[in-house]
């Protein structure tokens, strides 16, 4: 039975939040059940916590980034070009042991870019979404291997139904569709400076994602650690939604993981730049941790070693691997908080809606790489950065889709070159033809030598699938 207005008000009432139901009796049927439903789901424990993290937020330094800590242990990639660890990446992948998590609930604000950003057209030639070529990678493993990977995929509120509906009308990309398993996380209230909940319509609570270490709760809530019990899965690798250059379940990366029997492990890669927008990986107390970049100070980021090299050098690009014992542990931990300070549109005493000119109220975020210190054994692996991360964040510059397909383009003309064709390329050493391969053609150079024919050439754009 769903909550009624009563308990709706005395639910709100005991916190000093009545104001939420003042334009009750304006509404309609429909938009009072709604309201109802979003008051119901409203957990006081949460906004308490939110309460004292706005309390510790009032310092200058956040707190992830107060005390001691140094850069933390990083395996180089020397060590993963080792047979007999790649053989335990790929026995698992074999065995049905390996599932694939995937965060697409954020907004995706910065691309400017209106709808699930995994929808977001990113093949150099044939425009392929983020989610096909993800997808795609998926079907290569398990026909490459003979085997079955579970796609499992987070959205939110705002976007799930237009993300399962883009995976219906294309056939979830020839994956089958019992193996593609969505689930929501959770969304939680923003408060302002006073502690009160907003309105952002008179029928509607201000709410937004819980930020991907969310992904917890909802494993358990919505029923996905069950499902991967009963698929037997032991070890889940997990990525975003922004990187098309990403290795899914590279079998390197797994069989490091499991020879070095990690609880989570961490692809990580050096920092372009003392600015760039990565989490660093830090070391505090023996346990490696990630301090966001926005939690660091100027000072932090820039300090340097007698050598002229950044202190807080490698950055988590947020590809892991879990294994599904710790992810089950973990779900019933409570992740810190992390405020933002941000403009949120609200609706005023008389009902009007307002869009503030300045950041009015706080938004509150749980991130995964939060579990990182509950770790009993981590492992933080280099890799080489223009092999497997080129993130699509932003419209223009740094990170956007013309840098994104520049090195699409570019890690395809290696392959090419590796196998011995040549590839015409401009005076800056760009190639001059478009390339574009399929991951079910090829997911690595030996996959392209094996089924390129002998006197192949590139004379124009090349598209391979
Ligand atoms: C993120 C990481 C940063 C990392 C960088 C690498 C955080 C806070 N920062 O930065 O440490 O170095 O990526 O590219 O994660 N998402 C959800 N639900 C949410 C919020 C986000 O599923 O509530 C998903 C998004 O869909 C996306 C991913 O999480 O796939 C990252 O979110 P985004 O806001 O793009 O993080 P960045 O600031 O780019």
């Amino acid at each position: 039975m769903a909550m009624t207005y009563d308990e709706a008000l005395s639910k709100l009432a005991e916190q000093g939040q009545e104001h939420l139901l003042a334009f009750w009796e304006q509404l309609d049927e429909a938009q009072r059940a709604g309201l109802l439903a979003q008051i119901e789901e409203i957990d006081f424990a949460d906004i308490e916590r939110m309460r004292e993290a706005l309390q510790h937020q009032q310092g200058d330094v956040a707190p992830a980034a107060a005390g001691e800590f140094g850069p933390a242990p990083v395996t180089t990639l020397a060590e993963t070009g080792d047979p007999d660890v790649r053989e335990l990446g790929l026995h698992a992948l074999r065995a049905g042991k390996v599932g694939v998590l995937l965060v697409a609930g954020g907004q995706g604000s910065r691309l400017g870019y209106d709808g699930p950003k995994g929808c977001y057209e990113i093949g150099p030639i044939t425009n392929a979404p983020l989610f096909e070529i993800h997808a795609r990678k998926i079907l290569a493993l398990e026909q490459k291997y003979n085997t079955e990977v579970p796609f499992y995929i987070m959205t939110s509120e705002a976007n799930d139904a237009p993300t399962r509906e883009f995976f219906k009308v294309n056939n979830c990309f020839g994956l089958s569709p019992d193996r593609v398993i969505f689930f929501t996380q959770g969304m939680w209230p923003g408060l302002m400076p006073d502690g009160s909940l907003l309105l952002d319509r008179p029928d509607h609570v201000f709410v937004s994602p819980d930020g991907h270490g969310g992904i917890l709760v909802a494993l358990r809530k919505r029923g996905v650690l069950q499902d991967m019990a009963d698929r037997g899965l032991s070890t889940l690798f997990y990525f975003q939604v922004d990187n098309p250059l990403i290795e899914v379940a590279d079998p390197d990366f797994i069989g490091l993981h499991l020879a070095n029997e990690a609880e989570i492990s961490l692809k990580v890669c050096a920092k372009r730049d003392p600015y760039e927008g990565l989490g660093m990986v830090i070391a505090r107390d023996g346990r490696s941790e990630v301090v966001e970049y926005s939690d660091l100070t100027d000072a932090q980021k820039e300090e340097r070693t007698p050598d002229g090299q950044l202190r807080l050098l490698f950055g988590s690009v947020a590809i892991h691997i879990f294994t599904f014992g710790f992810l089950k542990r973990e779900a019933d931990q409570a992740l810190p908080l992390h405020v933002a300070h941000k403009k949120v549109p609200y609706c005023d005493e008389a009902g009007n809606i307002v869009k503030p000119d300045s950041p009015n109220a706080y938004k509150f975020e749980k991130f995964i790489f939060d579990v990182l210190p509950d770790a009993e054994r981590s492992l933080n692996v280099e890799f080489a950065r223009e092999e497997e991360f080129s993130p699509v964040k932003n419209a223009e510059g740094d990170d956007s889709p013309a840098t994104t397909k520049r090195d699409m383009i570019a890690k395809w003309a290696r392959w090419f070159e590796a196998c011995g064709v040549s590839v015409p390329r401009d005076a800056d050493g760009n190639p001059t033809a478009l390339i574009e391969i399929d991951p079910c053609y090829a997911l690595n150079v030996e996959d392209l030598k094996a089924k390129l024919p002998e006197d192949f050439k590139i004379e124009g754009d090349v598209l391979l699938k």
